[in-house]
């Protein structure tokens, strides 16, 4: 079969960032030929005792109870099961002195597509044909944005301002608001706080900023709150959480421990949440009902967000922790090498500046020696202009053992030593 496919037919069936990266993954891992690796590839978060045992009683509770059948059995709300948006409600109403109610939130099958709904209710082309901007106000952001627009075109990301400790090898990303601007021709900004895949955390003025040159305009920004407080609360630096005016803010259950179940969550004004409502109505119906019941259980109990602050925060931040001691001690001292810091979310990103080969050779050489990351240039959708930083950086995940990661990040030095060498011979 060779059925004829139509624009968005074509557009929806290509693969997108790392999700092409990763059939390489794939290949290399089933094509091991003895070989063992140390995969730092992947998004997949660490199933961690207590999260799992969370789940499972949360589970034996919904079984046990005369609640199952009305969960599992039936259709239900769009909008979502009413005990997992009262549990949401009262959660972030206590914690952030919010007055939410049921009309705010909206549950959806996964965060992902909440993004997808937002890009295109958002973003393309509106009834007149004038083209409405997808804004990433910092790139680089989420490789999964990338596949979000039935409207490539619309996507546009903005070059970061680098603030660079040369001594220490430390960097982080800043939104360069020289450059930024929110016009009439934007339809929606979105980011992530903390950052996939950078470990970046917007301060809480940044966003002030951002949201602020959106609101006289209307302007919808969906703060990406995958990783932030207070589930599942990978935040290694002070943040507060924002909400009201035209802030979307978005969660998901994923990184709680939770993401075969799908569950994301949008908090807003009841508009933006209704025109996001009647999307999934037509494409969806609803979330899976079991995955909300069992979610409504573990916030309600504010089971979730302790397990989030004492047990899921500690594991990752410690990680890094075994990542950054090791480049420390491993890495070259008088290359360019600069690792960001470390402020939340799964990962370690890294830059080689002025490496000599592209992020995708490094990639492929790093694999010569048993270890897996993923090549950055993914995580850059939506930037219009060439930039060389873009093949010079890599995302390193922290799902992997202690160990692992520690040995990982040796042979990495050693790759990168042999790397920068190589080059200086030939010059
Ligand atoms: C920043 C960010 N946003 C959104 C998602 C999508 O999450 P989900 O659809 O599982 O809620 C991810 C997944 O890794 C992510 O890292």
């Amino acid at each position: 079969m060779n059925p004829a496919l139509t624009k968005f037919g074509t557009q929806m069936s290509k693969l997108t960032g790392v999700r092409a990266i990763m059939k390489d993954i794939i290949e290399t891992l089933q094509a091991g030929q003895g070989q063992e690796f140390i995969n730092l590839s992947a998004g997949n978060p660490v199933i961690l005792p207590e999260v799992e045992q969370l789940w499972r009683d949360c589970t034996a509770q919904l079984l046990a109870s005369s609640e199952y059948s009305e969960v599992v059995c039936r259709y239900g709300s769009s909008q979502g099961y009413q005990p997992l948006l009262e549990a949401i409600a009262n959660e972030f109403n206590q914690r952030y002195g919010l007055r939410l109610n049921e009309r705010n939130i909206l549950i959806t099958p996964g965060s992902q597509s909440l993004y997808f709904y937002a890009a295109n209710i958002f973003g393309g082309y509106t009834n007149s044909g004038q083209l409405k901007q997808v804004v990433l106000p910092l790139s680089p952001d989420y490789t999964g944005y990338g596949g979000v627009s039935l409207t490539p075109e619309a996507l546009f990301a903005y070059k970061p301002a680098l603030e660079i400790d040369e001594a220490a090898h430390r960097f982080k990303y800043r939104p360069d608001f020289s450059q930024l601007s929110i016009t009439p021709e934007v339809g929606c900004v979105i980011f992530s706080r903390p950052c996939n895949p950078t470990g970046n955390v917007l301060t809480d003025q940044e966003v002030s900023k951002i949201t602020a040159m959106a609101a006289p305009l209307d302007v919808p920004v969906l703060i990406d709150s995958a990783y932030s407080p207070p589930f599942p609360s990978l935040n290694f630096t002070e943040m507060t959480p924002v909400f009201g005016g035209n802030i979307l803010h978005c969660l998901s259950l994923s990184k709680a421990g939770l993401p075969g179940e799908r569950i994301g969550v949008a908090i807003g004004d009841p508009e933006l949440v209704g025109v996001l409502q009647s999307f999934q109505t037509n494409m969806c119906l609803h979330s899976s009902r079991y995955g909300q019941a069992i979610a409504a259980k573990a916030i309600a109990s504010g089971a979730l967000s302790q397990i989030s602050a004492n047990i899921i925060r500690p594991h990752y931040r410690q990680k890094f922790g075994i990542a950054e001691h090791t480049l420390d001690q491993s890495m070259p001292k008088d290359l360019p090498w600069f690792l960001h810091r470390g402020e939340g979310a799964i990962f370690a990103w890294l830059w080689l500046k002025d490496l000599p080969i592209t992020d995708w050779e490094f990639y492929q050489e790093l694999k010569k020696v048993g270890v897996i990351v993923v090549p950055g240039n993914s995580f850059f959708p939506g930037l219009q202009e060439e930039w060389i930083h873009t093949h010079q950086c890599f995302r390193i995940s922290l799902t992997a053992s202690a160990q692992e990661i520690a040995t990982a990040m040796q042979r990495l030095a050693l790759v990168t030593q042999q790397v920068y060498q190589r080059s200086a011979v030939v010059v």
